[in-house]
């Protein structure tokens, strides 16, 4: 008798001390398990007389019941540790200031794209549009540019198989364009184009607006009536210092690029001229009763000039810093 309660104080004192459920187990092993002292006394319990077992057997229960209470108070206990522990770890915050919305805005480039198509709508232009990968008979030859032409070396064009191209500029909109259409004609096309070139003023892909009128009566005078009323408009100022300079283009004839003052000096922003009588030709124009011009402006190369960036490759970079100046 003195031994059991010796076995049940040991075990409430033990089970006391432990604070991990898993020890806890088998610590409760020592006393109920197999080999448990408990259990051995009750299976002594046959040597004894008569007389002695049922006092025995009753106190030996008694004591077990003690221990199996104990036991399952302590791990009732442990459990409750764990569980406000993990309340603990897992405590939000609800006063903290939240993160807040960070709002995306328009990249430059299609600010200015669409600056550029509502300045031209307001002149009465149209907008039409054309494929990116192009066939070479677009992007070259109904262009009065024929294969062998030196012309085809200056464009430094991604090929994707001997017939087709990804365009290298706008101009081939204006074939599909009179394909489709008859004079008078007024659109612009604004859109992709690609050319094997990179440096702070080229990327490998582009904008281009291409600017095409064709009627009965267009001038010259008229292309550069259009073209500088546009930069004044798009650039908002009216003292603006556009250059026309003589230059080639197979499509136009005569020809001219055109420049803005930029970094002390000038860039060139633009092509134009008068729609070459054979590019009329291709389309079953009548290039004795019509007339007409086009022009392709560097849509990345007027944004660098109106937001003052010194580098075009910077719109391609992706790099929040840069971009998030423009929201
Ligand atoms: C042309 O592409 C002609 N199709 C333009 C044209 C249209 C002339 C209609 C006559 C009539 P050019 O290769 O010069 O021309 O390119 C036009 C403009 O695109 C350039 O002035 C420049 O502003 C821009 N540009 C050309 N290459 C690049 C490039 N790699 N990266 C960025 N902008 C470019």
């Amino acid at each position: 008798m003195e031994q059991l309660q010796q076995i049940l104080d040991q075990a409430l004192k033990q089970f006391a001390a432990i604070s991990d459920e898993a020890e806890l187990e088998q610590v409760k092993a020592k006393y109920l398990g197999r080999e448990g002292s408990l259990t051995v006394l009750l299976k002594g319990l046959g040597k004894l007389s008569a007389e002695e077992r049922p006092a025995a057997g009753a106190r030996i229960n008694q004591v077990k019941q003690g221990i199996e209470a104990a036991l399952q108070q302590r791990r009732d206990a442990l459990q409750q540790n764990k569980l406000a522990q993990q309340l603990a770890a897992e405590s939000l915050d609800v006063t903290l200031p939240g993160r807040g919305l960070s709002t995306g805005g328009l990249h430059p480039v299609t600010h200015t794209l669409e600056r550029i198509e509502q300045l031209f709508h307001s002149l009465g232009f149209a907008t039409a549009s054309g494929p990116e990968i192009e066939r070479d008979f677009y992007n070259f030859t109904a262009l009065n540019i024929p294969e062998n032409h030196p012309a085809r070396a200056m464009h430094d064009t991604f090929y994707i198989d001997p017939q087709h191209v990804l365009r290298t500029h706008t101009s081939p909109v204006q074939v599909h364009y009179m394909e489709t259409h008859q004079p008078p004609l007024k659109i612009i096309s604004p859109g992709r184009v690609y050319r094997v070139d990179s440096d702070a003023t080229h990327s490998p892909m582009f904008h281009q607006v291409e600017g095409l009128w064709v009627d009965e009566e267009v001038s010259f005078a008229n292309l550069k009536g259009v073209v500088q009323d546009f930069l004044q408009c798009f650039f908002e100022q009216d003292d603006l210092q556009v250059r026309f300079r003589p230059s080639f283009f197979p499509f136009t004839e005569p020809s001219a690029e055109i420049d803005m003052s930029w970094n002390g000096g000038w860039l060139e922003i633009g092509g134009c001229g008068m729609v070459h009588p054979n590019v009329l030709k291709h389309v079953n124009i009548d290039s004795e009763k019509y007339l007409g011009f086009a022009f392709g402006l560097g849509v990345e190369r007027l944004a660098m000039l109106r937001y003052g960036v010194n580098d075009l490759r910077l719109f391609y970079e992706s790099d929040l810093r840069f971009l998030k100046q423009f929201n």
